[in-house]
């Protein structure tokens, strides 16, 4: 495999918005993230991503972009864009911007052209079409609920195409003009240094443009869009002309955000020469989620979760990288999520970082992870912010759940969750800001903070620094990085484990998820315990005990 400058690499995603607020406005900023560069450094990060901080009205918090050139005022200016590159590039950390391009705002300038002439040049930048016999275009229903159909205001009959919000119209990727506009505009923040983007939402920009219906699936008479996007195709050739326009020419690196991709796929879009660097793997996560919302949100299941990780390793390792994570700014906070109510504690969360980390393929981890932040619970529905509960609570309350069942799988599943202000101290508002939050501060924020953790020997924060140091040391990266993956112990029923190993190395990297604990039996002698997250280390010879909630990294002999 060639080697790219990437490979070796720990990320971690920030949410500018929750991250610190420099001004006290209640907003976090980049001055903010500037200041907390050192941090990050301490952490083993080289790869940062900035959820978007373009210019936006926040419908859907920045992923409804209204000026791609535009830093948002809530989080600073241009300069203070221009310092962050150059803060970060002299810590050789680099910075990733987020890439929201299937769809931009109903605020942005094109848009607003598009509106008033949608016969004009503007209208085919989106899609405008008839209604058919008296309705919508189309049976789909946008990802945030209800048509994703919109009837222009003014005009009879017409209707624009969001898959997401109203707010959020769809851009033409088949007309050149929008496509010489965005790739313009993503070789301008490559030329001003940005090392790479996480591209969101990707796989929506294909489509069949004759929008036809498809059966409902719901009592709404509607269809859901991955059933649309089966049914679409010439994602490939897109791709790779975004690529070979934009990102190839400066060897930037680009993580998808891709879901119902063809799994014969897997190897164009991320193989050597695929159309990504990476892309992120969602398999557990879909697990939770539920079929057709959140109101059929399911129990975590270890066996299904376990079973997800090994396949995705398996048939990853002879084509690439995924990237790895726990959590991010739409999926609620792993610690509250892939550990049972037994191991939710700083053991349990240390367990799941480490399973994570060893992983093939890069590992990312999002703001707050490190001090093993939890999910917010939120009182009523009005105490969310984000668009897509407030749908989710809706659709529960039709599917027949009552009002605190629905608010029960919004506080289990809501994307509010992980975007609560990052809990920096024991101070007011968790140190985050000086003024008020724009969102809830999780009151657990006394005990779970940076600064008490700093002070904390075995602090989840400070074996976090542990993980990344490991994963990185000169004795075993080399191994972590482009070593096989092999499974282990499939049979024990409450055990994760796995072998990284190549012609240096032979490490093994164990879980125990289960209430009680292991006993296992080593195929070899250990020759060194790389880490353990417990005091306890319970080994005679082969014969290993692993306690419950037990993390272990073994390097093995030979
Ligand atoms: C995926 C982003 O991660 C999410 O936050 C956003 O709502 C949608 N894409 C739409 O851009």
């Amino acid at each position: 495999m060639k080697r790219k400058w990437w490979h070796d690499k720990i990320a971690c995603q920030l949410y500018p918005k929750s991250y610190c607020d420099s001004n006290g406005d209640g907003i976090g900023d980049l001055q903010g993230i500037i200041s907390k560069l050192d941090y990050l450094k301490s952490l083993g990060i080289d790869i940062v991503w900035l959820s978007p901080i373009y210019q936006s009205p926040f419908v859907d918090q920045g992923y409804d972009i209204s000026d791609y050139y535009k830093i948002a005022p809530e989080f600073g200016t241009m300069e203070d864009f221009d310092e962050l590159l150059a803060e970060a590039k002299k810590r050789d950390m680099y910075i990733v911007m987020d890439l929201v391009i299937n769809h931009c705002s109903s605020r942005h300038r094109w848009f607003e052209e598009a509106v008033k002439n949608p016969e004009g040049p503007y209208g085919d930048y989106f899609y405008f079409r008839k209604g058919k016999d008296g309705k919508e275009p189309s049976n789909y229903r946008s990802y945030f609920g209800g048509s994703a159909w919109e009837p222009v205001k003014g005009r009879r009959d017409l209707y624009y195409y969001h898959m997401f919000a109203r707010e959020q119209p769809d851009l033409n990727w088949y007309n050149p003009s929008v496509l010489r506009e965005l790739y313009d505009m993503i070789n301008w923040w490559l030329e001003k240094g940005v090392a790479g983007f996480r591209i969101d939402a990707i796989i929506n920009i294909q489509k069949n443009l004759d929008f036809p219906d498809y059966p409902a699936d719901g009592p709404d008479g509607l269809c859901a869009l991955g059933t649309v996007i089966e049914h679409a195709s010439g994602i490939g050739e897109m791709l790779e002309d975004l690529k070979r326009n934009t990102f190839e020419k400066y060897q930037a690196f680009t993580v998808g955000e891709v879901f119902n991709m063809r799994e014969e796929e897997l190897e164009e879009f991320v193989g050597e020469d695929g159309h990504f660097s990476s892309m992120f793997d969602f398999s557990q996560h879909l697990l939770t989620m539920g079929e057709h919302g959140w109101y059929e949100a399911k129990e975590f299941d270890f066996a299904a979760w376990r079973k997800a990780i090994f396949e995705t390793q398996k048939k990853m390792e002879p084509i690439g990288f995924l990237s790895n994570i726990i959590e991010n700014h739409d999926e609620p906070r792993g610690a509250s999520t892939f550990l049972p109510l037994y191991v939710q504690n700083a053991a349990g969360i240390k367990m799941l970082g480490t399973i994570k980390m060893f992983l093939s393929g890069i590992p990312f981890l999002y703001q707050g992870q490190e001090i093993g932040m939890r999910n917010c619970r939120m009182q009523s529905i009005e105490e969310f912010d984000d668009i897509n509960t407030k749908d989710q609570y809706r659709l529960a309350l039709r599917m027949g759940l009552n009002e605190e069942e629905a608010l029960e799988v919004c506080n289990r599943l809501s994307r509010d969750n992980a975007r609560t202000p990052m809990q920096w101290s024991n101070e007011e508002h968790a140190g985050f800001t000086t003024g008020t939050p724009w969102l809830k501060v999780n009151p657990n924020y006394h005990e779970i903070n940076v600064q008490a953790q700093e002070k904390e020997k075995d602090s989840v924060l400070n074996y976090y620094r542990k993980l990344t140091a490991l994963r990185k040391s000169p004795d075993y990266k080399e191994t972590f990085v482009y070593g096989h993956f092999i499974p282990a112990y499939e049979e024990t029923e409450n055990v994760i484990a796995y072998y990284r190993r190549d012609e240096r190395n032979c490490i093994l990297v164990l879980g125990n998820w289960g209430r009680e604990e292991e006993e296992i039996r080593l195929p070899r002698t250990v020759r060194k315990v790389l880490l353990n997250n417990l005091p306890e280390y319970l080994a005679e010879g082969q014969k290993l005990t692993l306690l419950s909630g037990q993390a272990l990294v073994l390097l093995l002999q030979g």
